[in-house]
């Protein structure tokens, strides 16, 4: 994910650079700022706008530095936007979104996905970006045995970010980005789409859509069936 027109560079390219101050061309702007979510943000919209546009909630996992909640919420302003975060990182996301003047983003609050039961109701719409290829291969799956639990029928499920088909990279760029991921932690890796989409199955949802994204990145659009 360096940007929506180049190939995937390592370092930057997992999106989390939240305590990186954006200096702007006219003011400098003290908020948590990542480069990956700027570029991404419009591809990502222009594929939320349709699949969430029958909904009215959406429950943001991993919000980061908030650039996607805030972005999200202003263009879709039919959404209640909930945003979220692991403990340790919502003094990252709560700047940004202290700062949005709109009336449909919901107050950030904690959720890791592996402390279950999560405390927030599951709305029929959910998102996250950058987040399967971060956190433990374990977690991904307490992820999908919670929404087995807790996503009820006709709920949408829109995942975005890096993934292997049939055991191979699609890019060299993404093959790096793996062994960066490696080297920063052994419990990170690019996920398999055929893995994740069993836990969505097996968590009763279909897949609806896989969006071929810039950057070598998938907008995966899981549904659970009415
Ligand atoms: C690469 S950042 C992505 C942030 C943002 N969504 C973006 O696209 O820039 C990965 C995020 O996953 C979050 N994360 C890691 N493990 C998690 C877990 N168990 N539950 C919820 N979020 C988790 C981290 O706190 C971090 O904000």
């Amino acid at each position: 994910m360096a940007t929506a027109t180049t190939a995937r560079s390592p370092a930057p390219a997992n999106g989390c650079s939240p305590a990186t101050p954006h200096r702007g061309p006219e003011l400098v702007d003290a908020l948590p700022f990542s480069l990956s979510c700027e570029n991404n943000k419009q591809p990502i919209l222009d594929v939320l706008a349709r699949v969430f546009a029958d909904r009215r909630e959406v429950l943001e996992i991993a919000s980061g530095t908030g650039q996607h909640a805030t972005w999200f919420a202003q263009q879709l302003p039919h959404l209640r936007w909930r945003p979220t975060e692991m403990p340790d990182n919502l003094a990252t996301l709560l700047p940004r979104c202290n700062h949005y003047a709109g009336d449909n983003l919901a107050p950030p609050t904690v959720l890791d996905v592996s402390a279950r039961p999560w405390p927030p109701q599951v709305p029929h719409a959910l998102f996250s970006a950058n987040s399967l290829h971060i956190m433990p291969w374990a977690s991904v799956e307490d992820l999908f045995a919670e929404l087995s639990e807790r996503a009820e029928a006709d709920t949408v499920l829109a995942v975005y970010g890096p993934f292997n088909y049939g055991g191979e990279y699609t890019s060299e760029s993404n093959a790096r980005f793996d062994q960066w991921l490696a080297a920063r932690s052994p419990f990170s890796a690019i996920r398999d789409f055929e893995k994740v989409d069993a836990l969505a199955q097996a968590a009763g949802f279909e897949l609806a859509q896989d969006n071929a994204m810039p950057a070598n990145n998938r907008l995966l659009v899981w549904r659970k069936p009415a």
